[in-house]
């Protein structure tokens, strides 16, 4: 059979999709083929149409997609955007016999439902609630939630109080996107938890859209990052767009940073720059009035040799977290400690009063450790060992007489430590 390749117009990809899947047919991406090449065997031609506009993202296109089209044992429809037509006809140009437009004839345009649907897109990011819809109440108790949930780092947080006014101000003036902050500095000093702190302090509800670059370090990185952002509820959608439509709050972790390559560096400076994400089929999410925060290990050298200086002076703000005082960290054990003891005392009833706090206090030597991981670590520790100290000289007093409640008390223990 011949190879045909069909492109199609934006505009028409709704249409087209629908029409499809009441023939019966799905379409799916084709960089899901290229992570899996093992899911062309059990590939079904009467089902699934294959979308190969993600292709041009790809450095060899060619061989990229030879090595799968002969794993085919029947041809597969194959589609793209055609945007994307002149790079694919030529890449493309021994391996498929034809290429054509879609028969537009061939589907019914809805236009109605096509309004519909770019409504429902404009809406993505009012969907957010943002640091600029706060008012200046609702600003001021943020602020003050947010020094009080993070410890230490105090020229950070008067700097961040600061960035936050004037971001304000020049984003309703149309000047000013995006906030960026790049934070740098050791492990666990709190980097990652300054964007969470900021995303439970605007109260968000469902989860923080954070992208690990750690998990983006291949040649493929790009494209599965900013795989199509099509289909509300489509599976091949890049992470960034699920994690950022997924999200409730208008703000974004990207973590660890230097972990990624120049193609994501520079991905990221035009989104800084234009206030929108753009996926790999084109289609744009509006960003105005996020918040970005990048975390980084790097150290200073390596962040002028790794990051380029358009860059680096895109970034609004830029950080060395250092590690935090003795002081503060005593602070963090009084306030795990004083957490703990709240959940204890819901769930089994015990009030241990300030008796947890001062045991953790006396027994965790904050000066020794860097890492406030592992102070964590030492504070899940140590209260296993007061547990087992209290529940020794009280056996009679809790209600643990057989086995199964046993097995039950610990395992709500460990669910509270890990709470
Ligand atoms: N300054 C801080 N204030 C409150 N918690 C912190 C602080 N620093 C670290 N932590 C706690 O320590 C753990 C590790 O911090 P994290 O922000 O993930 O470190 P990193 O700097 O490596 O991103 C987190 O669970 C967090 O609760
Ligand atoms: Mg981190």
């Amino acid at each position: 059979m011949d190879k045909v390749l069909l492109f199609y117009e934006k505009d028409d990809y709704y249409d087209f999709k629908d029409s499809k899947t009441l023939e019966g047919y799905s379409i799916i991406s084709v960089t899901k083929l290229i992570h899996n090449l093992s899911l062309i065997k059990e590939f079904d031609t009467n089902s699934e149409i294959i979308d190969l506009s993600a292709l041009t993202e790809y450095n060899s296109i060619q061989s990229i997609f030879e090595q799968m089209i002969y794993q085919f044992e029947e041809t597969p429809i194959f589609i793209c955007d055609v945007s994307k037509r002149e790079k694919l006809e030529y890449e493309l140009r021994f391996i498929f016999d034809e290429f054509q437009n879609v028969d537009r004839e061939t589907f019914v345009k809805k236009e109605k439902e096509t309004e519909l649907l770019n409504n429902e897109k404009q809406l993505v990011s009012k969907r957010h609630k943002k640091i600029i819809d706060l008012n200046d109440d609702e600003l001021s108790q943020f602020f003050s939630e947010f020094r009080n949930r993070l410890y230490g780092h105090s020229k950070f947080k008067d700097d961040f109080e600061q960035q936050i006014r004037t971001f304000r101000v020049f984003n309703k003036l149309g000047e000013h996107k995006i906030l960026s902050l790049f934070l740098m500095g050791e492990s666990g000093v709190g980097k990652t938890e300054v964007a969470r702190t900021i995303f439970n302090c605007l109260k968000g509800e469902k989860k923080l859209a954070k992208i690990n670059f750690g998990n983006y370090s291949n040649e493929f990185s790009l494209s599965s990052l900013i795989g199509s952002a099509r289909g509300y509820i489509g599976s091949d959608d890049g992470e960034i767009f699920m994690k950022v439509r997924e999200t409730d709050m208008g703000i974004l972790l990207i973590d660890e940073f230097e972990k990624s390559n120049s193609t994501l560096f520079n991905y990221f400076l035009e989104v800084l720059e234009s206030g929108k994400m753009t996926s790999s089929l084109g289609e744009e999410m509006d960003l105005n009035g996020f918040i970005i925060v990048f975390t980084s290990n790097i150290s200073k050298e390596d962040f002028k040799k790794r990051i380029s200086p358009e860059l680096r002076s895109r970034f609004d703000y830029k950080c060395i977290f250092t590690l935090l005082s003795d002081n503060d960290k005593m602070k963090y054990i009084e306030f795990r400690a004083e957490s703990i003891s709240k959940k204890v005392k819901s769930e089994f009833k015990i009030d241990l009063g300030e008796q947890l706090k001062a045991y953790l206090s006396t027994c965790i030597n904050v000066s020794s450790y860097k890492n406030m991981r592992d102070i964590n670590k030492q504070i899940k520790k140590e209260f296993l060992t007061y547990l087992s100290i209290y529940q020794s000289n009280q056996d009679e007093n809790i209600e643990i007489q057989n086995n199964t409640t046993k097995v039950g008390f610990t395992r709500k223990l460990l669910n509270i430590l890990n709470g």
